[in-house]
């Protein structure tokens, strides 16, 4: 059996000089094949606020919503470090607050560690989550959570000012205690400039090439999400077109009858005699039923 990693794979990682890649999960299926993918760990994003939950921007998740996925990716046991995102209002209001929210994702959720938004003012929340034993990622650059502040979904950074400024907070969030920093929708030679400037690794999204290492949001990286589409995602399949033409040919089967044949159908075993009798033999079935049908087989059975 292999061995479950560790948050101790990111400063492995930036030491040897490796990419690390992470990508976000939000329940079992995502969390298997991104396992099965081969990343080294997974972000419960609040990201699930667009791609899951539908909302134009992530300020709506609660830790609830958080919670809940946390918990479903944690049934996949997936053996890799999974970090949860502090939403929006989680830690803001206390120190306090924000270690018993934190503390309900690593206790209820199963989560290694968690990322919070902001540079310098998170000094009391971030210090309050280390002194739980709560590891915590940062996040400079575009961060979703001050979407008003920021006046939209804009890259951050530009000028001498403001890519100093962010140096300055990301050596803050290193000193602070951070174990790893996402840099988000900066201009790439602020993502190299920074990630020269720490000891933590950096995980790019939209940060250039030259990070510790980098993120997707898992539905932008299957093209699975036709929403928000922001120049830094690649999409490495286009599997919303290929769900919906196979959506379309369910649709197309059941309509003239094509589907369920008796392939996909159950007998009665006591009546197989007459059956037989009639030449109807039992043909079996070509595909095992996956998830839900496989507990039908199952008590079927029995
Ligand atoms: O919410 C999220 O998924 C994120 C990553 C994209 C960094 O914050």
């Amino acid at each position: 059996m292999s061995k479950n990693k560790t948050l101790s794979i990111f400063g492995r990682k930036k030491r040897s000089g490796e990419k690390i890649v992470l990508l976000t999960a939000y329940d079992l299926t995502s969390a298997l094949i991104a396992r099965d993918g081969g990343v080294d760990a997974l972000l419960v994003g609040d990201s699930l606020g667009m791609v899951i939950q539908g909302h134009d921007t992530t300020l709506p998740v609660t830790v609830e919503d958080v919670l809940y996925h946390c918990r479903a990716v944690a049934r996949a046991r997936p053996g890799l470090p999974v970090i949860a995102d502090l939403p929006y209002g989680s830690f803001h209001v206390s120190p306090g607050d924000t270690v018993r929210h934190a503390l309900r994702l690593v206790k209820e959720g199963g989560v290694a560690g968690v990322k919070i938004e902001g540079g310098r003012k998170r000094r009391a929340v971030i210090e309050a989550l280390l002194a739980a034993e709560i590891p915590v990622m940062g996040h400079l650059g575009l961060t979703p959570q001050s979407i008003h502040k920021l006046g939209g979904y804009k890259v951050q950074g530009r000028g001498r000012g403001a890519s100093d400024l962010m140096v300055d907070e990301a050596l803050f969030l290193e000193e602070v205690g951070c174990f790893s920093l996402v840099l988000e929708c900066i201009p790439a030679e602020l993502g190299r400039r920074i990630t020269e400037a720490v000891n933590i690794p950096t995980i790019g999204i939209g940060a250039g090439p030259g990070c510790d290492g980098q993120v997707l949001v898992f539905h932008d990286l299957l093209g699975l999400f036709s929403g928000l589409q922001p120049r830094f995602v690649k999409r490495y399949a286009e599997l919303g077109q290929t769900a919906v033409a196979a959506v379309q040919e369910y649709c197309r089967e059941v309509r003239t009858g094509a589907f369920p044949g008796p392939e996909h159908s159950f007998t009665d075993a006591s009546l197989e005699s007459t059956a037989a009798a009639e030449g109807a033999a039992e043909p079996e079935p070509q595909v095992r039923p996956a998830g839900y049908l496989a507990s039908c087989e199952r008590e079927q059975e029995d």
